[in-house]
């Protein structure tokens, strides 16, 4: 926790630098990384942390290996988050049947792509419903069909990860595709699509 509060003390005020990201759900890390994540009374203490040290606007990133989500979310908009930004990998694991040990050095592993995309579409979705903070979505976008999910869940913006190691020319191609989408549906302003699917819209400050 020493170190978060640390790092964002020595990186504010460097030029170059717009916004701090908090990956407090790593899973791939043995000491640290999923641990904060999980438990909500750490990530509000640790983004609360990051906070007193730093000016720059604070993005708490979210493991999505939790049962209550909208929980987690809470701590971190508690703890003085400015955003937040969902979800990192989940927790897999694979089986070398040859050798009868799972193939990965760490055992477990992050599973990202297409096969996370319900799940994160779910979270996204109920975060936006409770916490009034802006979301970054992301998880298994790999076409414009996918991002115009995303934001109708109540994401502001998303993240292309995984896609890219099948098509480097993805996020070009989605931006493309958003401006066709919104053309042939007259749709001036992407902040139209924007929580568009929540039954009652994005949660005001101060309403949570
Ligand atoms: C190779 C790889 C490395 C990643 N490294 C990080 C990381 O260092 N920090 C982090 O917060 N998330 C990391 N992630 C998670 C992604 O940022 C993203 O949350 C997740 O993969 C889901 O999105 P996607 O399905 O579009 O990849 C990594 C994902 C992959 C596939």
């Amino acid at each position: 926790m020493e170190e978060y509060a640390e790092l964002a003390r020595i990186l504010d005020g460097q030029s170059g630098i717009a916004g701090l990201e908090l990956n407090i759900s790593c899973p791939n890390v043995k000491q640290g990384g999923l641990q904060f994540g999980t438990d909500p009374v750490m990530v509000e203490e640790l983004v609360a942390a990051v906070k007193s040290q730093t000016s720059l606007p604070v993005m708490a990133k979210l493991s999505p290996n939790v049962t209550d989500i909208v929980a987690i979310a809470r701590a971190a908009e508690r703890g003085g988050a400015d955003c937040l930004s969902l979800i990192n990998t989940l927790l897999g694991m694979a089986i070398d049947i040859e050798n009868r040990k799972p193939f990965l050095a760490n055992t477990f592993g992050g599973l990202s792509g297409p096969a996370i995309k319900p799940v994160a579409l779910r979270m996204v979705y109920q975060v936006a419903s409770e916490v009034p903070l802006p979301i970054l979505g992301m998880g298994g976008i790999t076409n414009t069909r996918d991002v115009i999910e995303f934001l109708m869940a109540g994401a502001t913006a998303v993240s292309i990860g995984t896609a890219n190691f099948v098509n480097p020319l993805v996020t070009r191609e989605v931006l493309d595709g958003l401006r066709d989408y919104m053309e042939q549906n007259q749709i001036a302003s992407v902040q139209e699509l924007i929580g568009a699917a929540l039954p009652h819209g994005l949660p005001k400050k101060g309403s949570a």
